[in-house]
């Protein structure tokens, strides 16, 4: 799996009413310290930020070179006139680090009170998930929950569009697999037409989404073998995003054959597999994967607040061409497509 680069905002990630200036604090690496190229951009703007020495940060990285970061931003100066036509899902602060050739955003939601203090009528804040439901669904870049989900979402889309099944048609679609609908909440409001809905086993991210998103689609928690609560042969689209990655085999099996019952004759499953470059894999998962196509990582570490059969599960190209084609058409196998860690598999229910 890529690391993100050694540089750090420190929480919190929720900026509340009264938080018209802030101090952003953190750490990064840098190519020379006598000499740091340290940027602060906050959606796109520039920020004044300052450097100091953090040696004990330095201390805990031997061999590499770290400036403390420290900027006060006040935001209805910094950010007075910028364009909030890109906010249509909800706006959310996006803090861009830079140092040399690294950088990276770090996300800030912020409260209703927030959005009416610096922008007064504007559009209304992103509403984000908190900071345990993030991790649950995309592990340790938290800071980074939306921006990755959009990209995810924006490749999901593009690869649907080229198979044929352009959203701006306004469809049936199902998230399977949803976690706190952060695909849901990047494609509704680009397409207000479609009807959305989104299952997932984490009663919890469901609830959330509930009360958070519920303008963006339907949202239910399913069981964790099937049936899903919709009739046969609804939905035009499915999109399930590194779900099969976390299944035993015999899960696999009963769930695929279930996308297939609620999709339409012809419709579209898009999900994906793990790129065996992007993780590190032990060489006793790569030995299975040899023999039979697929490997179960049951010893994989627990996830917090899911179940003990969510572990990783690895499948080559091979076994999905030959194992998935139960009332599917495999159509395509993308290769490292999607999140920098996973390849696309897009089947055609038959
Ligand atoms: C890595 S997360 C991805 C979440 C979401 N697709 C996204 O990309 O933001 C995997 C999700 O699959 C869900 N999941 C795992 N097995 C499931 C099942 N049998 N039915 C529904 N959801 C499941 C988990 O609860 C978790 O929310």
């Amino acid at each position: 799996m890529s690391l993100p680069h050694l540089m750090t905002l420190d929480p919190p990630y929720e900026l509340g009413d009264e938080a018209a200036t802030f101090t952003f604090g953190g750490w990064t690496e840098v190519d020379d310290e006598d000499a740091p190229n340290v940027t602060l951009t906050i959606n796109g703007r520039p920020a004044p930020v300052q450097v100091y020495p953090r040696p004990q940060v330095r201390n805990h990285f031997p061999g590499i070179q770290v400036r403390g970061v420290i900027a006060t931003v006040d935001f209805a100066d910094l950010l007075a006139g910028i364009d909030l036509q890109q906010a249509r899902g909800g706006f959310l602060i996006e803090a861009e680090l830079g140092s040399d050739h690294r950088s990276r955003v770090f996300e800030y939601a912020v409260s209703p009170g927030w959005m009416r203090r610096v922008f007064g009528d504007g559009p209304r804040a992103r509403a984000v998930p908190p900071a345990h439901l993030q991790i649950r669904v995309a592990g340790a870049a938290a800071g980074e929950y939306n921006r990755t989900g959009e990209a995810a979402a924006k490749r999901l889309e593009a690869l649907a569009d080229a198979a044929g099944f352009s959203l701006a048609r306004g469809q049936n679609v199902l998230d399977f697999g949803c976690g706190p609908g952060r695909l849901i909440s990047a494609l509704a409001p680009r397409h207000p037409s479609v009807r959305f809905h989104g299952a997932d086993i984490d009663a919890e991210a469901i609830a959330w989404a509930q009360a958070a998103l519920a303008d963006f689609g339907a949202f239910t928690v399913n069981p964790h073998l099937p049936p899903l609560p919709y009739a046969d042969e609804v939905f035009d689209l499915i999109f399930s995003l590194s779900t099969f990655t976390h299944m035993p085999e015999d899960h696999q099996f009963a769930w695929l054959d279930e996308l297939r019952r609620v999709l339409k004759p012809g419709a579209l499953l898009v999900t994906t597999i793990m790129n065996p470059f992007a993780y590190d894999l032990p060489a006793k998962i790569m030995e299975q994967a040899a023999d039979t196509g697929f490997a179960y990582w049951d010893d994989a570490a627990e996830t917090e607040g899911l179940p003990s059969f969510y572990r990783l599960a690895y499948h080559t190209h091979d076994y999905v061409r030959r194992h998935w084609a139960r009332g599917f058409e495999v159509l395509a196998i993308g290769g490292h497509d999607l999140n920098d860690t996973q390849d696309s598999v897009l089947l055609r229910r038959v």
